[in-house]
């Protein structure tokens, strides 16, 4: 990040003071405490509630995926409420997360009469992703284990939404012949553990192992969920720690965030970095609320690898974008990743750990052409 945008907002100098404290392991517990909580808390609420009101302005326009985020950050939300309301210091955090998930109730359910209307059959399909109680956070954490990083990954990312939707449909049971969650044809099997899958690939075959253990799916591939969700997530830190090497240009904030996303609620904390988080409240939009498009002077690097990987995957209706840049799809992950954030930082302290380009990561494709390296 530039100086320029650390000066623009004030609360985030107060993040680059904590920052260097991520050097020692030994720090980890300085921040555990209650002051350090209530600062960082208040600053991602800041920023959630400044995405709800975006939320709220453009409920008719936001599509399924975009509502489905909100959805996630509710669930954590309350999560966070609930922890911190045992803690007197913490109760005021513990109202303002319990009085937003409180705004966005009403939201989401309006928002249901709005996607009937303009994508009836999608929304049949993904309804369940949007009902309360679909969404369950971890309890216990994890790290992801770099032993697990491919070591000859896809050099594109071979993501097809239609297929990927498929399976997805066929997990739910909402398909028009299929009732019964966890359904899986061999198509899906093949596709979702498919080893070597990059970016949207990559993500998406997580969140399918993620829904069928929300969905309760035990019986057969599903009773190896875990490791998968291992694999995947291993491959999407190596993915995120190359995207802060290269700044994050644009466009791989959005898989940024989904893998924050995405692996934070299945547990790997090693997910929540505090420079990460700082990444990501800076690209909040300050008048709109939204993430987009970065305004103009951002860094555009169109002969970057991870753009020509990555720039034309996000298609069709999953993706919304607004005439003013804002984008459905990148305010919604933003928000759920930071809502994961807030619901760690209410059960843990935030990790503060570094790359530490000393240790090699046994897959990792630092010779591989996709290599991000710049
Ligand atoms: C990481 O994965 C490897 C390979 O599966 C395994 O041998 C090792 O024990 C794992 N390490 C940790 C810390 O779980
Ligand atoms: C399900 O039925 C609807 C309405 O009859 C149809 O438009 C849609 O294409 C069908 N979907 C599938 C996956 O067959």
């Amino acid at each position: 990040m530039t100086r320029k945008s650390v000066m623009a907002r004030p609360g985030l100098v107060l993040l680059l003071l904590l920052s260097p404290l991520s050097l020692q392991p030994s720090s980890l517990s300085q921040l555990d405490n209650t002051e350090g909580k209530a600062t960082l808390g208040g600053l991602i609420l800041s920023a959630l509630e400044r995405a709800t009101t975006f939320l709220e302005a453009r409920l008719p326009e936001i599509n399924l995926d975009g509502v489905v985020g909100f959805q996630a950050l509710e669930v954590q939300l309350r999560g966070a409420q609930e922890t911190w309301a045992s803690d007197p210091l913490l109760q005021p955090l513990s109202l303002r997360a319990g009085h937003l998930a409180d705004k966005l109730a009403p939201l989401l359910h309006r928002s249901i009469t709005y996607l009937k209307i303009s994508d009836p059959e999608y929304l049949r399909e993904f309804q369940p992703s949007l009902q309360p109680g679909f969404w369950k956070l971890p309890h216990t954490w994890t790290h992801t284990n770099a032993s697990l990083v491919y070591r000859w990954p896809e050099l594109q990312d071979s993501f097809s939404e239609d297929s990927s939707d498929s399976c997805l449909v066929l997990l739910l049971g909402t398909g028009n012949t299929s009732s019964q969650p966890c359904g899986l044809s061999d198509f899906c099997r093949t596709l979702m553990t498919k080893p070597g899958c990059s970016g949207y690939c990559l993500s998406h075959q997580l969140l399918f192992f993620l829904w069928a253990r929300m969905k309760g799916c035990t019986k057969g591939l599903f009773s190896r969920s875990q490791h998968y969700i291992s694999v995947f997530c291993a491959n999407m830190m190596d993915l995120n720690q190359r995207a802060e090497t290269i700044r994050y240009a644009y466009p791989i904030q959005d898989l940024f965030m989904e893998n924050i996303m995405f692996c934070g609620i299945g547990g790997f904390s090693d997910f929540y970095k505090l420079q990460w988080l700082e990444a990501i409240l800076n690209w909040q939009r300050p008048q709109e609320g939204c993430f987009g498009v970065p305004a103009a002077g951002d860094e555009v690097r169109h002969a970057d690898p991870l753009y020509q990987q990555h720039a034309l995957r996000r298609v069709k209706r999953r993706e919304k974008q607004f005439t003013d840049g804002c984008s459905s799809h990148r305010t919604a992950t933003a928000v759920a990743a930071l809502g994961g954030f807030l619901y760690f930082l209410a059960h843990q302290p935030l990790l503060y750990t570094v790359r530490q380009p000393s240790t090699p990561s046994h897959g990792s494709m630092t010779a591989a052409p996709l290599d991000l390296l710049p």
